[in-house]
């Protein structure tokens, strides 16, 4: 019998059946006005998502892709920037950096543990020479399930006066946390479809200010395909340098219109009150979050895994016997802890049966816990009881 998936790894996310069906129509003709019209309509609605008056591209591209066009249309071979790594895709935007002959500035965390701005202000501040030309974060790491704080990291950039480029990877946040492009001044918004967009993977999409825009115009760095300039003049007259994804395009569209029926504050708040429930059953279950708790974010949830318990052994209980597929540790963290994910399009009920899918799980495996409780916590949080 078919059964419900629970597809609650950080990322790709569940597909909305509405998604799903734009994603079957016939292909149109990608030089024609239909699709002038179509991504005419994409590029407002993401405007809207990422609150931004800035020119958004789109590339067909996985977020990696993105966070590689970001180097190599903001920066020179020889260039320095600031990368704050705290885990694997905050960690992999230094190592594109690297790769391309950048200067790279860690600043090294702790897996778990959030940037901190005065850390970020200290480099800047030692900088007199105004070498740096960026600093690199994500908003929220998916591999420990933080968030980072980019509003006051934006704030403090701008009294600092230094001219470096503030480029956040918001990839596994835009469309599920607050993030205000234009509001908090930040530079350069990079995101990828599979996650708050709520589409298969295969769309990587970036917003860039007039700064970002002046410093393009100084990079030495070879590109063609990644070329901004030539995406930006194409996508004007509602076309691509290259066949474009039609279809995910289509889907795209679908995807901002759902997001716009909601409204992006609400969906925030939805984000906000998954996040928190999920916390709750955690914490009343006894079990421990992995990242810090003033971080916490509120798209994926990291759980030490339980003493006794395996977690090959959970993931394959959750999968098999209830459709719930969840994600794992990566590298440093592989077995050490759990992640759900709860981006996109995920609600109530869902959160409910998700969490109660994982208490019978670790009962089932030894865990000692009273049935029920993850539910108490669940239904208490939506009920703001
Ligand atoms: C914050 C963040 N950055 C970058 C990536 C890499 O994106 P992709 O796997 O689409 O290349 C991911 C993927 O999960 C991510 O969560």
């Amino acid at each position: 019998m078919e059964r419900r998936q629970y597809l609650q790894i950080p990322g790709p996310t569940n597909v909305p059946d509405r998604i799903l069906r734009s994603l079957s129509k016939p292909l149109i003709n990608h030089r024609g006005p239909e699709f002038e019209l179509l991504v005419e309509q994409c590029i407002t609605g993401l405007k809207k998502v990422f609150r931004t008056q800035n020119d958004v591209l789109i590339f067909p591209s996985s977020g990696s892709g993105t966070l590689e066009s970001a180097i190599v249309n903001l920066l020179s071979p020889g260039d320095t920037m600031v990368a704050v790594s705290q885990g694997l895709f905050s960690e992999r935007m230094a190592a594109i950096g690297e790769k391309f002959g950048i200067h790279v500035l860690r600043i090294n965390k702790a897996w778990g543990e959030a940037a901190n701005v005065d850390e970020i202000e200290a480099l800047l501040s030692q900088d007199t020479e105004k070498k740096i030309k960026a600093v690199c974060l994500p908003q929220n790491e998916t591999t420990s399930a933080i968030t980072n704080d980019i509003e006051s990291i934006a704030k403090m950039m701008k009294k600092s006066e230094h001219p470096a480029l503030l480029v956040v990877d918001a990839i596994s946040s835009l469309a599920c946390l607050p993030l205000e492009t234009d509001g908090w001044g930040i530079d350069v918004v990079i995101t990828a479809s599979q996650k708050g967009l709520m589409l298969p993977p295969g769309l990587g999409m970036v917003s860039l200010n007039d700064r970002a825009w002046q410093q393009a115009e100084q990079s030495k760095m070879p590109k063609w395909y990644w070329d901004y300039n030539a995406v930006r003049e194409k996508m004007k007259g509602g076309q691509f340098p290259y066949t474009p994804a039609t279809t995910l395009l289509f889907g795209l569209k679908e995807a901002l219109d759902i997001l716009a029926e909601e409204g992006i504050e609400k969906v925030w708040e939805r984000h906000e009150l998954m996040g928190k429930a999920v916390r709750n059953a955690i914490h009343a279950m006894g079990l421990t979050l992995f990242a810090e708790e003033a971080y916490a974010s509120d798209t994926v949830t990291s759980i030490s895994m339980p003493e006794d318990i395996q977690y090959k052994e959970l993931a394959s209980m959750l999968n098999k016997d209830y459709g719930v597929v969840i994600g794992g540790g990566l590298q440093q963290l592989q077995g050490k802890i759990f992640r759900i994910g709860h981006l996109g399009a995920v609600h109530q009920l869902d959160v409910y049966a998700v969490m109660g899918a994982v208490e019978m799980a670790l009962y089932r495996l030894g865990y000692n816990v009273e049935l029920g409780t993850a539910a108490k916590a669940v239904a208490k949080t939506f009920l703001k009881e």
